[in-house]
Protein backbone atom coordinates (compact mmCIF):
# COMPACT_ATOMS: atom_id res chain seq x y z
CA UNK A 1 0.00 0.00 0.00
CA UNK A 2 1.25 3.52 -1.18
CA UNK A 3 0.61 6.15 1.50
CA UNK A 4 0.67 10.11 1.67
CA UNK A 5 3.84 11.36 3.49
CA UNK A 6 3.69 14.67 5.27
CA UNK A 7 5.88 16.24 2.53
CA UNK A 8 3.86 14.80 -0.04
CA UNK A 9 6.72 13.65 -2.04
CA UNK A 10 5.65 10.05 -2.74
CA UNK A 11 2.92 11.33 -4.98
CA UNK A 12 5.55 13.48 -7.18
CA UNK A 13 7.45 11.88 -9.94
CA UNK A 14 11.14 13.09 -10.67
CA UNK A 15 10.36 15.62 -12.98
CA UNK A 16 13.89 17.14 -13.74
CA UNK A 17 17.18 15.51 -13.19
CA UNK A 18 20.32 17.62 -13.27
CA UNK A 19 22.25 16.27 -16.68
CA UNK A 20 25.37 18.12 -15.63
CA UNK A 21 28.68 15.82 -14.33
CA UNK A 22 29.21 15.47 -11.32
CA UNK A 23 32.20 17.84 -10.50
CA UNK A 24 34.73 16.96 -7.82
CA UNK A 25 33.76 20.22 -6.27
CA UNK A 26 30.20 18.84 -5.92
CA UNK A 27 32.03 15.51 -3.97
CA UNK A 28 34.47 17.74 -1.72
CA UNK A 29 31.42 19.79 -0.75
CA UNK A 30 29.17 16.96 -0.25
CA UNK A 31 32.02 15.26 1.96
CA UNK A 32 32.86 18.14 4.01
CA UNK A 33 28.96 19.36 4.33
CA UNK A 34 28.30 15.98 5.79
CA UNK A 35 31.24 14.83 7.95
CA UNK A 36 32.63 11.86 5.40
CA UNK A 37 36.03 14.07 5.38
CA UNK A 38 37.76 16.64 6.54
CA UNK A 39 40.86 18.04 5.57
CA UNK A 40 44.09 17.16 7.61
CA UNK A 41 45.18 19.28 10.28
CA UNK A 42 42.85 21.83 8.81
CA UNK A 43 43.38 24.40 12.14
CA UNK A 44 46.89 24.51 11.53
CA UNK A 45 46.26 25.27 7.89
CA UNK A 46 46.38 21.72 6.64
CA UNK A 47 48.79 19.52 4.75
CA UNK A 48 48.68 18.68 1.52
CA UNK A 49 46.92 15.59 0.35
CA UNK A 50 46.12 14.20 3.72
CA UNK A 51 42.57 14.15 4.90
CA UNK A 52 41.19 12.86 7.94
CA UNK A 53 38.02 10.56 7.54
CA UNK A 54 34.53 11.88 10.03
CA UNK A 55 32.07 9.72 10.86
CA UNK A 56 30.15 8.58 7.73
CA UNK A 57 33.34 8.08 6.01
CA UNK A 58 34.63 6.14 8.11
CA UNK A 59 31.90 3.67 8.53
CA UNK A 60 31.77 3.83 4.62
CA UNK A 61 35.30 2.47 4.40
CA UNK A 62 35.00 -0.12 6.94
CA UNK A 63 32.20 -1.08 4.60
CA UNK A 64 34.36 -1.22 1.91
CA UNK A 65 37.28 -2.96 3.97
CA UNK A 66 34.87 -5.57 5.06
CA UNK A 67 33.11 -6.44 1.68
CA UNK A 68 36.77 -6.59 -0.15
CA UNK A 69 37.89 -8.95 2.70
CA UNK A 70 34.58 -11.47 2.31
CA UNK A 71 35.15 -11.74 -1.42
CA UNK A 72 38.91 -12.06 -1.35
CA UNK A 73 39.36 -14.17 1.79
CA UNK A 74 36.25 -15.58 3.49
CA UNK A 75 34.00 -16.45 0.44
CA UNK A 76 37.50 -18.59 -0.68
CA UNK A 77 39.78 -21.60 0.63
CA UNK A 78 42.62 -20.66 -1.32
CA UNK A 79 43.43 -17.23 0.96
CA UNK A 80 44.52 -16.12 4.26
CA UNK A 81 45.17 -13.17 5.70
CA UNK A 82 48.29 -10.83 6.98
CA UNK A 83 48.86 -7.67 8.74
CA UNK A 84 52.63 -6.92 8.61
CA UNK A 85 54.20 -4.18 10.02
CA UNK A 86 54.08 -0.61 8.20
CA UNK A 87 57.65 0.28 9.12
CA UNK A 88 59.82 -3.23 7.84
CA UNK A 89 63.72 -3.67 7.71
CA UNK A 90 64.97 -1.29 5.28
CA UNK A 91 66.47 -3.92 3.49
CA UNK A 92 63.70 -5.33 2.01
CA UNK A 93 62.86 -2.18 0.04
CA UNK A 94 66.30 -2.07 -1.16
CA UNK A 95 65.59 -6.14 -2.59
CA UNK A 96 62.22 -4.84 -4.39
CA UNK A 97 63.74 -1.89 -6.17
CA UNK A 98 62.15 0.67 -4.48
CA UNK A 99 65.44 2.28 -3.05
CA UNK A 100 66.87 2.62 -6.24
CA UNK A 101 63.94 2.63 -8.28
CA UNK A 102 60.58 4.49 -6.62
CA UNK A 103 61.10 7.68 -8.07
CA UNK A 104 59.43 10.45 -9.80
CA UNK A 105 61.70 13.44 -11.79
CA UNK A 106 61.27 16.59 -10.56
CA UNK A 107 61.70 20.38 -11.00
CA UNK A 108 61.62 23.16 -9.13
CA UNK A 109 60.85 26.35 -10.20
CA UNK A 110 63.46 29.13 -9.07
CA UNK A 111 60.93 31.70 -9.47
CA UNK A 112 58.06 31.03 -7.95
CA UNK A 113 59.85 28.04 -5.84
CA UNK A 114 56.97 25.17 -6.81
CA UNK A 115 58.22 21.83 -7.79
CA UNK A 116 56.35 20.25 -10.54
CA UNK A 117 56.86 16.29 -12.27
CA UNK A 118 58.67 16.94 -14.53
CA UNK A 119 57.36 14.10 -17.11
CA UNK A 120 53.59 16.01 -16.34
CA UNK A 121 54.52 19.83 -16.82
CA UNK A 122 51.38 19.83 -19.20
CA UNK A 123 49.16 19.05 -16.69
CA UNK A 124 50.58 21.78 -13.89
CA UNK A 125 50.08 24.98 -13.95
CA UNK A 126 52.75 27.83 -13.58
CA UNK A 127 52.80 29.61 -10.03
CA UNK A 128 52.28 32.74 -11.47
CA UNK A 129 50.66 32.56 -14.36
CA UNK A 130 47.92 29.47 -13.64
CA UNK A 131 46.80 29.70 -17.34
CA UNK A 132 49.89 28.74 -18.72
CA UNK A 133 51.98 25.62 -17.60
CA UNK A 134 54.88 25.77 -16.47
CA UNK A 135 58.61 26.66 -18.18
CA UNK A 136 56.01 28.89 -20.52
CA UNK A 137 56.05 32.04 -19.11
CA UNK A 138 58.50 34.06 -19.89
CA UNK A 139 59.50 34.50 -15.86
CA UNK A 140 60.11 30.26 -15.26
CA UNK A 141 63.27 29.52 -14.57
CA UNK A 142 63.10 25.79 -14.05
CA UNK A 143 66.07 23.32 -13.35
CA UNK A 144 67.01 20.21 -14.54
CA UNK A 145 64.76 17.33 -13.71
CA UNK A 146 66.22 14.79 -11.26
CA UNK A 147 65.17 11.68 -9.58
CA UNK A 148 63.06 12.07 -6.09
CA UNK A 149 62.52 9.16 -4.27
CA UNK A 150 58.75 8.68 -2.78
CA UNK A 151 59.45 6.75 0.00
CA UNK A 152 59.06 8.35 3.02
CA UNK A 153 62.25 8.08 5.45
CA UNK A 154 62.35 7.52 9.42
CA UNK A 155 64.94 6.57 11.66
CA UNK A 156 64.63 3.53 13.82
CA UNK A 157 66.11 3.86 17.54
CA UNK A 158 67.63 6.68 19.67
CA UNK A 159 70.16 7.66 17.42
CA UNK A 160 69.85 9.10 14.25
CA UNK A 161 72.22 7.85 11.16
CA UNK A 162 73.15 5.52 8.43
CA UNK A 163 72.26 2.23 10.43
CA UNK A 164 68.66 3.74 11.90
CA UNK A 165 67.21 4.79 8.69
CA UNK A 166 63.94 3.30 7.72
CA UNK A 167 61.21 3.93 5.89
CA UNK A 168 56.98 3.65 5.51
CA UNK A 169 55.80 1.36 3.57
CA UNK A 170 54.89 2.63 -0.18
CA UNK A 171 53.05 -0.73 -0.58
CA UNK A 172 51.86 -3.49 1.74
CA UNK A 173 53.13 -6.02 -1.12
CA UNK A 174 56.39 -6.33 0.30
CA UNK A 175 55.38 -7.32 4.02
CA UNK A 176 53.40 -10.53 1.85
CA UNK A 177 56.73 -11.54 0.01
CA UNK A 178 58.70 -11.66 3.14
CA UNK A 179 56.29 -13.53 4.99
CA UNK A 180 55.90 -16.19 2.27
CA UNK A 181 57.80 -18.90 4.11
CA UNK A 182 56.02 -18.62 7.30
CA UNK A 183 52.53 -18.92 5.28
CA UNK A 184 53.57 -22.05 3.01
CA UNK A 185 54.92 -23.71 6.07
CA UNK A 186 52.68 -22.84 9.28
CA UNK A 187 49.55 -22.09 7.32
CA UNK A 188 50.61 -25.63 5.34
CA UNK A 189 49.42 -24.58 1.72
CA UNK A 190 50.25 -24.95 -1.59
CA UNK A 191 50.26 -22.91 -4.71
CA UNK A 192 48.06 -21.77 -5.97
CA UNK A 193 46.99 -19.65 -2.97
CA UNK A 194 46.64 -15.95 -2.12
CA UNK A 195 48.01 -13.72 0.96
CA UNK A 196 45.35 -10.97 1.76
CA UNK A 197 46.32 -7.74 3.19
CA UNK A 198 44.92 -4.12 4.13
CA UNK A 199 46.75 -1.32 5.79
CA UNK A 200 47.79 1.90 5.58
CA UNK A 201 51.34 2.73 2.98
CA UNK A 202 53.07 6.20 2.01
CA UNK A 203 54.53 7.81 -1.09
CA UNK A 204 55.21 11.59 -0.82
CA UNK A 205 53.85 12.13 -3.87
CA UNK A 206 54.99 15.30 -5.40
CA UNK A 207 51.72 16.53 -7.37
CA UNK A 208 49.44 15.40 -4.85
CA UNK A 209 45.69 16.41 -5.27
CA UNK A 210 42.31 16.03 -6.49
CA UNK A 211 40.92 14.85 -3.19
CA UNK A 212 40.74 11.19 -2.15
CA UNK A 213 42.45 10.29 -5.71
CA UNK A 214 46.39 10.81 -4.70
CA UNK A 215 47.24 10.81 -1.05
CA UNK A 216 50.44 10.63 0.85
CA UNK A 217 48.98 8.11 3.32
CA UNK A 218 46.48 5.57 2.02
CA UNK A 219 44.63 2.66 2.36
CA UNK A 220 45.65 -0.08 0.72
CA UNK A 221 44.16 -3.48 -0.29
CA UNK A 222 46.42 -5.81 -1.35
CA UNK A 223 46.68 -9.69 -2.29
CA UNK A 224 49.59 -11.58 -3.93
CA UNK A 225 48.30 -15.21 -5.73
CA UNK A 226 51.42 -17.52 -6.09
CA UNK A 227 50.78 -19.75 -8.32
CA UNK A 228 52.79 -22.35 -10.65
CA UNK A 229 54.60 -20.30 -13.64
CA UNK A 230 52.80 -22.32 -16.04
CA UNK A 231 49.56 -21.17 -15.03
CA UNK A 232 49.92 -17.55 -14.35
CA UNK A 233 48.33 -16.18 -17.55
CA UNK A 234 45.10 -18.04 -16.55
CA UNK A 235 45.13 -16.76 -13.31
CA UNK A 236 45.79 -13.16 -13.98
CA UNK A 237 42.68 -13.38 -16.64
CA UNK A 238 41.13 -14.74 -13.95
CA UNK A 239 41.99 -11.63 -11.41
CA UNK A 240 40.91 -9.08 -14.05
CA UNK A 241 37.48 -10.34 -14.08
CA UNK A 242 36.96 -11.70 -10.73
CA UNK A 243 38.14 -7.57 -9.70
CA UNK A 244 35.94 -6.18 -12.44
CA UNK A 245 33.05 -8.20 -11.25
CA UNK A 246 33.54 -7.30 -7.82
CA UNK A 247 33.02 -3.70 -9.07
CA UNK A 248 29.76 -3.95 -10.96
CA UNK A 249 28.15 -5.85 -7.99
CA UNK A 250 28.55 -3.32 -5.66
CA UNK A 251 26.61 -1.23 -8.57
CA UNK A 252 28.95 1.03 -10.46
CA UNK A 253 27.99 1.58 -13.71
CA UNK A 254 29.78 -0.15 -16.69
CA UNK A 255 29.76 2.51 -18.70
CA UNK A 256 32.13 4.10 -16.32
CA UNK A 257 34.19 1.59 -15.23
CA UNK A 258 36.77 -0.09 -18.09
CA UNK A 259 40.09 -2.47 -18.24
CA UNK A 260 42.77 -1.03 -19.57
CA UNK A 261 45.77 -3.62 -20.86
CA UNK A 262 49.38 -1.70 -20.02
CA UNK A 263 51.51 -1.18 -23.35
CA UNK A 264 54.91 -2.98 -22.82
CA UNK A 265 56.75 0.31 -22.02
CA UNK A 266 54.48 1.19 -19.68
CA UNK A 267 54.43 -1.53 -16.92
CA UNK A 268 56.49 -1.50 -13.48
CA UNK A 269 59.70 -3.51 -13.76
CA UNK A 270 58.44 -6.53 -11.94
CA UNK A 271 55.53 -6.77 -14.22
CA UNK A 272 55.13 -8.82 -17.30
CA UNK A 273 51.55 -8.44 -17.21
CA UNK A 274 49.48 -5.27 -16.03
CA UNK A 275 45.84 -4.17 -16.53
CA UNK A 276 44.26 -1.32 -14.69
CA UNK A 277 40.56 -1.64 -13.98
CA UNK A 278 40.23 2.56 -15.00
CA UNK A 279 37.05 4.69 -13.40
CA UNK A 280 35.62 7.61 -15.11
CA UNK A 281 36.36 10.50 -12.27
CA UNK A 282 35.78 13.78 -12.88
CA UNK A 283 39.42 14.10 -13.73
CA UNK A 284 38.75 11.55 -16.56
CA UNK A 285 39.39 8.25 -16.80
CA UNK A 286 42.28 7.02 -14.20
CA UNK A 287 43.83 3.90 -12.54
CA UNK A 288 41.30 2.72 -9.89
CA UNK A 289 42.71 -0.85 -9.02
CA UNK A 290 45.41 -2.58 -10.92
CA UNK A 291 46.11 -6.06 -11.58
CA UNK A 292 49.74 -7.20 -12.84
CA UNK A 293 51.46 -10.40 -12.99
CA UNK A 294 54.44 -9.68 -11.18
CA UNK A 295 56.13 -13.26 -12.23
CA UNK A 296 59.07 -14.35 -9.90
CA UNK A 297 60.58 -10.95 -9.87
CA UNK A 298 59.66 -10.55 -5.80
CA UNK A 299 60.60 -14.33 -4.72
CA UNK A 300 63.84 -14.16 -6.95
CA UNK A 301 64.79 -11.09 -5.32
CA UNK A 302 64.30 -11.58 -1.46
CA UNK A 303 65.55 -14.78 -1.64
CA UNK A 304 69.34 -13.06 -3.30
CA UNK A 305 69.09 -10.60 -0.67
CA UNK A 306 68.04 -12.52 2.06
CA UNK A 307 69.70 -15.90 2.04
CA UNK A 308 66.28 -17.24 2.55
CA UNK A 309 65.37 -19.47 -0.49
CA UNK A 310 61.64 -18.59 -1.18
CA UNK A 311 60.05 -21.49 -3.48
CA UNK A 312 57.64 -24.26 -3.54
CA UNK A 313 58.76 -28.05 -2.63
CA UNK A 314 56.27 -30.62 -2.81
CA UNK A 315 56.26 -33.90 -1.65
CA UNK A 316 57.51 -35.59 -4.61
CA UNK A 317 60.59 -33.09 -4.82
CA UNK A 318 59.18 -31.08 -7.09
CA UNK A 319 60.50 -27.69 -6.62
CA UNK A 320 60.24 -23.90 -8.43
CA UNK A 321 59.83 -20.59 -7.37
CA UNK A 322 55.92 -19.37 -7.94
CA UNK A 323 54.81 -16.79 -9.95
CA UNK A 324 52.14 -13.86 -8.58
CA UNK A 325 49.77 -12.22 -9.41
CA UNK A 326 48.65 -8.88 -7.49
CA UNK A 327 45.18 -7.51 -7.70
CA UNK A 328 45.99 -3.88 -5.87
CA UNK A 329 44.13 -0.98 -4.68
CA UNK A 330 43.34 1.77 -2.33
CA UNK A 331 39.70 1.80 -0.36
CA UNK A 332 39.88 6.01 -0.99
CA UNK A 333 40.24 5.52 -4.74
CA UNK A 334 37.03 3.12 -4.29
CA UNK A 335 35.46 5.56 -2.01
CA UNK A 336 36.33 8.21 -4.23
CA UNK A 337 35.01 6.11 -7.47
CA UNK A 338 31.80 5.12 -5.11
CA UNK A 339 30.65 7.99 -4.26
CA UNK A 340 31.28 10.34 -7.87
CA UNK A 341 28.98 6.89 -9.22
CA UNK A 342 26.35 7.51 -6.62
CA UNK A 343 25.93 11.40 -6.92
CA UNK A 344 22.80 12.57 -8.04
CA UNK A 345 21.07 15.34 -7.89
CA UNK A 346 16.98 16.21 -8.84
CA UNK A 347 14.26 18.50 -8.09
CA UNK A 348 11.39 16.99 -5.97
CA UNK A 349 8.55 18.34 -5.38
CA UNK A 350 9.46 21.72 -6.65
CA UNK A 351 12.82 21.16 -4.35
CA UNK A 352 15.82 20.09 -4.94
CA UNK A 353 17.24 16.67 -3.61
CA UNK A 354 21.37 15.83 -3.68
CA UNK A 355 21.06 12.09 -3.30
CA UNK A 356 23.79 9.32 -2.61
CA UNK A 357 22.70 6.39 -4.31
CA UNK A 358 25.66 3.90 -2.84
CA UNK A 359 24.38 0.21 -2.84
CA UNK A 360 22.86 -0.17 1.04
CA UNK A 361 25.90 -2.58 1.93
CA UNK A 362 28.16 0.39 1.04
CA UNK A 363 25.90 3.40 2.89
CA UNK A 364 27.28 3.99 6.10
CA UNK A 365 23.46 4.16 7.74
CA UNK A 366 21.88 1.61 6.52
CA UNK A 367 18.43 2.60 8.02
CA UNK A 368 16.89 5.91 9.32
CA UNK A 369 13.87 5.48 12.02
CA UNK A 370 12.04 8.92 12.54
CA UNK A 371 8.79 9.87 14.75
CA UNK A 372 6.82 11.83 12.61
CA UNK A 373 6.21 14.10 15.33
CA UNK A 374 9.56 14.83 17.33
CA UNK A 375 7.72 15.73 20.25
CA UNK A 376 5.11 13.27 20.52
CA UNK A 377 6.27 10.48 23.67
CA UNK A 378 4.25 8.05 22.21
CA UNK A 379 5.81 8.26 18.92
CA UNK A 380 9.44 8.64 19.93
CA UNK A 381 9.15 5.45 22.64
CA UNK A 382 8.48 2.99 19.62
CA UNK A 383 11.13 4.25 17.64
CA UNK A 384 13.71 4.83 20.01
CA UNK A 385 12.53 0.59 20.88
CA UNK A 386 12.99 0.09 17.04
CA UNK A 387 15.78 1.59 17.15
CA UNK A 388 17.27 -0.37 20.04
CA UNK A 389 16.57 -3.36 18.19
CA UNK A 390 17.90 -2.86 14.74
CA UNK A 391 21.31 -1.19 16.19
CA UNK A 392 22.16 -4.60 17.38
CA UNK A 393 22.23 -5.99 13.70
CA UNK A 394 23.26 -2.55 11.78
CA UNK A 395 24.44 1.06 11.70
CA UNK A 396 21.18 3.19 11.87
CA UNK A 397 20.33 6.77 13.10
CA UNK A 398 17.42 8.08 15.12
CA UNK A 399 16.31 11.61 14.39
CA UNK A 400 13.20 13.43 15.60
CA UNK A 401 15.11 17.54 14.63
CA UNK A 402 12.94 19.21 12.25
CA UNK A 403 10.19 18.66 9.66
CA UNK A 404 9.96 15.14 8.33
CA UNK A 405 10.97 16.06 4.65
CA UNK A 406 13.99 17.59 6.01
CA UNK A 407 15.03 14.87 7.99
CA UNK A 408 14.51 12.65 4.74
CA UNK A 409 16.66 14.94 2.48
CA UNK A 410 19.70 14.62 5.75
CA UNK A 411 19.23 10.52 5.04
CA UNK A 412 19.06 10.93 0.84
CA UNK A 413 22.85 13.04 1.25
CA UNK A 414 24.47 10.74 3.39
CA UNK A 415 22.92 7.55 1.26
CA UNK A 416 20.70 5.56 3.63
CA UNK A 417 18.69 3.41 1.57
CA UNK A 418 15.50 3.06 4.19
CA UNK A 419 13.77 5.17 6.22
CA UNK A 420 11.28 3.89 8.88
CA UNK A 421 8.65 6.38 10.21
CA UNK A 422 6.59 6.16 13.18
CA UNK A 423 2.86 7.89 12.55
CA UNK A 424 -0.31 8.48 13.99
CA UNK A 425 -0.90 5.10 12.28
CA UNK A 426 1.78 3.26 14.34
CA UNK A 427 0.02 3.78 17.44
CA UNK A 428 -3.58 2.58 16.12
CA UNK A 429 -2.17 -0.83 14.20
CA UNK A 430 1.94 -1.06 15.05
CA UNK A 431 2.61 -1.00 11.80
CA UNK A 432 5.31 1.69 10.30
CA UNK A 433 6.60 3.39 6.32
CA UNK A 434 9.74 2.24 5.14
CA UNK A 435 10.69 4.80 2.47
CA UNK A 436 12.69 3.72 0.11
CA UNK A 437 15.77 5.99 -0.83
CA UNK A 438 16.17 5.70 -4.66
CA UNK A 439 12.31 5.13 -6.00
CA UNK A 440 10.76 7.36 -3.27
CA UNK A 441 8.04 4.83 -2.76
CA UNK A 442 6.67 4.30 0.56
CA UNK A 443 4.82 0.95 1.97
CA UNK A 444 3.85 0.13 5.35
CA UNK A 445 4.74 -3.02 7.70
CA UNK A 446 3.90 -4.62 10.54
CA UNK A 447 6.39 -3.09 13.22
CA UNK A 448 7.61 -6.17 14.42
CA UNK A 449 8.83 -7.60 10.99
CA UNK A 450 11.13 -4.37 10.18
CA UNK A 451 14.25 -6.48 11.83
CA UNK A 452 14.09 -9.32 9.10
CA UNK A 453 12.29 -6.61 6.50
CA UNK A 454 15.90 -4.85 6.72
CA UNK A 455 17.97 -7.60 7.04
CA UNK A 456 16.42 -8.95 3.65
CA UNK A 457 16.75 -5.89 1.97
CA UNK A 458 19.89 -5.03 2.79
CA UNK A 459 21.15 -8.64 1.14
CA UNK A 460 18.71 -8.40 -2.05
CA UNK A 461 21.47 -7.55 -5.41
CA UNK A 462 21.25 -3.59 -6.44
CA UNK A 463 21.29 -1.57 -9.33
CA UNK A 464 21.75 1.93 -9.44
CA UNK A 465 18.33 3.70 -11.08
CA UNK A 466 20.89 6.35 -12.46
CA UNK A 467 21.54 5.65 -16.35
CA UNK A 468 24.08 3.48 -17.28
N1 LIG B 1 51.86 -3.25 -4.98
C1 LIG B 1 51.60 -2.63 -6.24
C2 LIG B 1 51.25 -1.22 -6.13
O1 LIG B 1 51.32 -0.63 -5.06
P1 LIG B 1 50.37 0.82 -7.50
O2 LIG B 1 49.76 0.85 -8.89
O3 LIG B 1 51.46 1.76 -7.22
O4 LIG B 1 50.83 -0.70 -7.31
C3 LIG B 1 48.14 0.13 -6.38
O5 LIG B 1 49.22 1.02 -6.44
C4 LIG B 1 46.86 0.85 -6.06
O6 LIG B 1 47.01 1.62 -4.86
C5 LIG B 1 46.41 1.87 -7.11
O7 LIG B 1 45.68 1.25 -8.14
C6 LIG B 1 45.51 2.80 -6.28
O8 LIG B 1 44.23 2.20 -6.10
C7 LIG B 1 46.24 2.81 -4.94
N2 LIG B 1 47.14 3.98 -4.83
C8 LIG B 1 48.41 4.09 -5.26
N3 LIG B 1 48.91 5.31 -4.96
C9 LIG B 1 47.93 5.98 -4.34
C10 LIG B 1 47.82 7.30 -3.78
N4 LIG B 1 48.86 8.15 -3.78
N5 LIG B 1 46.64 7.67 -3.21
C11 LIG B 1 45.59 6.82 -3.18
N6 LIG B 1 45.65 5.57 -3.68
C12 LIG B 1 46.79 5.13 -4.26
Amino acid sequence: MRVQREDGECNLRRVAETTEPVTMDKIVSLCRRRGFVFPSSEIYGGLGSTYDYGHYGVLAKNNIRSLWFQAMVQERDDMVALDSAIILNPRIWEASGHVSGFTDPLVDCRTCKLRFRADNLEQAQCGRKPSKHPGEFSECDLTEARQFNLMFQTHVGALEGEGSLAYLRPETAQGIFVNFKNVLQIARRKPPFGIAQVGKSFRNEITPGNFLFRLREFEQMEMEFFVPPAEADEWYRYWVDARYSWYTNLGLRESHLRKREHDADERSHYSSATTDLEYLYPIGWSELEGIANRGDYDLTQHTQHSGTKLEYVGQDGERYTPHVIEPAVSIDRILLALLVDAYDEEIVAERDRTVLRLHPRVSPIKAAILPLIGKNDEMVARAKALQGELRRRHMVEYDDGGAIGRRYRRQDEIGTPFAFTIDEQTLEDDTVTVRDRDSLAQERLPLAGVPDWLDDALERPWKTPKDD
